[in-house]
This record gives C-alpha cells, sequence and structure tokens, in this order.
C-alpha cells in the first residue's frame, strides 16, 4: 500500500494489497488491541462481577466474534471497497449497506469517549513522569483521579491533544508509518503487562483476585451482563463498524482469511486477560471496588508501580504504549469517519478531517464534562460517558453485526465464500461447512436472543 493508498479513503484508483501479512496484521491488530483491552475490558468485568462474565465474553469471542470478523474480512476482500462501498457493491440498490452507515455514526461516538480516556493515559504518562504515585496510599491516588477525571479543563485540554494528533495522522496519512511502529510497541506492551501480573499475583491478598477473574459464579451474571459481553466483544475486535471490511480489501489474494482472523483475535483476547490478570489481584488487595466503572486502570495500577523494582520506569512506559495502543485504534476509527465524509459528502480529505475532527471533540468535550461539572444530566440513568460507551456498544456494534452475519450467511453468493476462504480453491479449509452454519444460523439467532433479554426483558 502506498501512501496515496490510505486505508477507508473512497476514492481509491488503485487499490494495492498490504505487502506483507504482517502489514494487514499489523493494522488490524493495532486497531483491536486498545482501551478496549487495558481499560473497558478489566471495568467491565468488574462491574459485571468478574469471572461468570468474562466466560460469557471468552464465548461471545469464540462462537461470535470470530464468524463476524472472518465475514468482514471476506466483504472487504470480495468487494474491495470501505465500509459502506462494499455493500453497495456487492448488493447494488440493497439496503444493506446501512450497516455501513450504523458503523459511521457508532465510530463517531466511540471517538469522542474513547479519546476523553485516550487524554487521560497522556495525563498518567505525565503523573509518571513526575513520580507522583511515589508515597501515595490507596485513598490518594483515589483522589487523585477523581480531582482530574473532574476537573473542568484538564481533561479536556489532554484529550483535545490526543484527537489533534489522530487527526493529524490521518490528514498526512501515515497511518501505516504508525502501524509499522506498532509491530514494536505491542509486543513490548505485552512484556510490561506481564511483569505487572508477576507483581500483581504475588501481592498478598492478591489470590483472591484471581478467583474473581477464574472462579464463575453464575447467579451473578445477568442479562444486562450477557449484552454487556457480546457487546465487547465486537468492541474490542474492532467489529460491526466496517474496520474489518476496509482492511479486508487490501489483503493479499494470497492470504488465507481464516489464519489471519484467528491470530488477531488470539492477540487481542490475550492481552485483556493479562491486563485483568495485572488489576484484579491489585483490586483485591488494596481493598479497592471491582465495579469502580471507568476509573480502574488508573486507580488500581498506580498502587502497584512503587512496589516493582525499577517501576518508575515501568509506569511511564506503560501510560505510554497504552497511549500509542489507543492511537493506533483512534486512527481507525477516525479514518471510517473521514472516509464517509470523502465519498458521502465529495469532501476532500483534508476538509473532512477537519469537519468530523471538530464534531467529534465537540462531542467529546460534554463527555469529559459529564464526568465532573455536568454530572447531573442523566441519559438514561447514565452520564453522557457512560450512555455512548454503553449505547455504542451494546446496540450500533451488535446491530450492525448482526446484519452482517445475515447478509454474509443469506445474501452473499456461496461461491463468493467459497472462494474467499479456499484462496480461489487453492487452500483446502475444512471449517468451511460448519462456518456457512453458524454465519448462517448460529451468530444471528444469539445476537438476536441477547440483545432482546438484555434490552427488553
Ligand atoms: N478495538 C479497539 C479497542 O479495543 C477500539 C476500536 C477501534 C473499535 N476501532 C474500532 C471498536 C472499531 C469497535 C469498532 O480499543
Amino acid at each position: 500500500m502506498n501512501s496515496n493508498d490510505k486505508v477507508g479513503s473512497g476514492n481509491l484508483e488503485k487499490r494495492e494489497s498490504f505487502k506483507s501479512s504482517f502489514g494487514l496484521l499489523a493494522a488490524a491488530i493495532g486497531s483491536a488491541v486498545g482501551l478496549g483491552n487495558i481499560w473497558r475490558f478489566p471495568y467491565i468485568t468488574g462491574e459485571y462481577g468478574g469471572a461468570a462474565f468474562l466466560l460469557v465474553y471468552l464465548l461471545s469471542v469464540a462462537v461470535i466474534g470470530i464468524p463476524v470478523m472472518l465475514a468482514e474480512v471476506i466483504i472487504g476482500r470480495e468487494a474491495k471497497k470501505d465500509a459502506i462501498g462494499s455493500f453497495k457493491e456487492l448488493s447494488p440498490r440493497t439496503k444493506w449497506y446501512s450497516s455501513g452507515v450504523l458503523g459511521v455514526l457508532a465510530a463517531f461516538m466511540i471517538l469522542s469517549f474513547y479519546s476523553v480516556i485516550a487524554g487521560w493515559t497522556l495525563e498518567y504518562l505525565i503523573n509518571s513522569i513526575t513520580n507522583q504515585f511515589a508515597g501515595k496510599d490507596v485513598v490518594a491516588i483515589e483522589a487523585m483521579f477523581t480531582d482530574f477525571i473532574s476537573h473542568p479543563t484538564r481533561p479536556i485540554i489532554w484529550q483535545v491533544v490526543f484527537m489533534g494528533i489522530t487527526a493529524l495522522i490521518v490528514v498526512v496519512g501515515v497511518e501505516e508509518g504508525i502501524e509499522k511502529f506498532s509491530k514494536i510497541l505491542i509486543p513490548l506492551l505485552l512484556v510490561i503487562v506481564i511483569i505487572l501480573d508477576i507483581r500483581a499475583i504475588t501481592l498478598p491478598g492478591g489470590k483472591a483476585g484471581l478467583s474473581f477473574l477464574f472462579k464463575p459464579d453464575f447467579s451473578k451474571l445477568s442479562k444486562e451482563a450477557v449484552l454487556a459481553a457480546l457487546g465487547h466483544s465486537f468492541f474490542s475486535l474492532s467489529l460491526g463498524m466496517g474496520i474489518m471490511i476496509t482492511y479486508g480489501s487490501y489483503i493479499g489474494k494470497k492470504e488465507n482469511l481464516g489464519n489471519a482472523v484467528l491470530k488477531i483475535t488470539i492477540a487481542d483476547t490475550i492481552i485483556a486477560l493479562l491486563a485483568g490478570i495485572a488489576i484484579f489481584p491489585v483490586v483485591f488487595a488494596f481493598g479497592i471496588a471491582p465495579n469502580s466503572g471507568p476509573g480502574l486502570v488508573f486507580i488500581t495500577l498506580p498502587n502497584v508501580f512503587p512496589q516493582i523494582p525499577g517501576g518508575y520506569i515501568f509506569a511511564i512506559l506503560f501510560f505510554a504504549l497504552i497511549a500509542v495502543a489507543a492511537l493506533t485504534s483512534t486512527i481507525s476509527l477516525l479514518e471510517v469517519v473521514v472516509a464517509y465524509g470523502i465519498e458521502g459528502f465529495n469532501l476532500s480529505r483534508k476538509k473532512s478531517t477537519i469537519i468530523s475532527f471538530t464534531l467529534i471533540t465537540l462531542l467529546g468535550i460534554f463527555a469529559s464534562l459529564s464526568n465532573g461539572p455536568l454530572s447531573a444530566k442523566k441519559f438514561f440513568d447514565r452520564n453522557l460517558f457512560d450512555f455512548l460507551d454503553y449505547l455504542t456498544a451494546n446496540y450500533f456494534l451488535t446491530i450492525a453485526a448482526f446484519i452482517t452475519s445475515l447478509f454474509l450467511g443469506w445474501k452473499l453468493d456461496k461461491k463468493l465464500v467459497e472462494k474467499q476462504l479456499t484462496n480461489d480453491g487453492t487452500i483446502s479449509v475444512g471449517y468451511l461447512n460448519v462456518f456457512r452454519f453458524i454465519i448462517k444460523y448460529v451468530t444471528p439467532i444469539l445476537i438476536i436472543i441477547v440483545f432482546i433479554s438484555g434490552v427488553f426483558l
């Protein structure tokens, strides 16, 4: 892919493929691994009671996430277009592309609150550099977090900075450079999380955290929790927004789609699990509430760094790396919105980026303020921030993934699916019929059941 062919850009004269399988994997893993793994997964696992939720999440990744991701990359490689264009290409004059429209809306809303959290990671990077965690007890560290997020301007400044960096990269079109960069950084993040894991599980009192995470108590599992697990599997794997359709459109002919999808999913799941293992022992060892909400990672880990030899450096590295992991995700989210502006409204890339940046940042400012000065304003019992988070993952992504699975299972020519999975008959895939069955019946039916019971019952 050369620098003029931006991922997600609509007006592609000629489409090149990723040069190596690593190019695609780096981009897709870069999009998938982000705050969803390190920030969102632990916080909702804590909120919904731990191990039983985790089990449902893992099931949902395996039975629904993997087939939906496979469906997205099949659609993308077959149509060779972006999210909305692919549906239009494969099924002209129908309304299937509406799932792409839903995706653009979801990207818009997710990015508005995601960039707030990404901003928090920058504040915490500075806090680590200026050694703010040393000598503080749990109460002080919690207070530091609460004071910060409810501050009327500080989190907003960081959020705007983060959005600005993302927009700059999307305008200049150096995504590929960033993705190459993340090939080194994500393994490094993995190493640091493993070091944190070791410290966390050896903390006195930490074992209770592991039981919380791995010993399921199904009596605690609500219908809403099951919906949240499903929604999070889409969120974490970057599904339901056409991102994997767009990346799929760049995958070379020889790539084995099934293998690629499996690798992306495994990498994403392992990082989330390791983040959970780093956080829950700390929660219990320090007497923090597991359902502390979106602040969980920011009020747990700062307690641990001072207890590790070299913790000062590890803290800096940790927050720098999750900021970068967040960046590779925000790039993919902004790209979805910008590409839509280019395609749908005939804007130049620059104009589209500036307009998207402005509108998303504006909504994000309100999301940030809803943790402080505007916290009294509720949307269905949640502040704006939590509401956007909840609505997008559990409704938008879920509905879009449902439409995608129906499209692949019922609408797309079976021969095309086979051609894509077998690379035109050059490789044999034993799971072809299983996949067809799952995407046609199992995935849509499960999504419907979970959605209806989570929302209405
Ligand atoms: N998957 C990313 C994370 O876990 C977030 C993200 C990036 C995303 N692109 C997406 C979520 C597209 C849903 C759809 O942090």
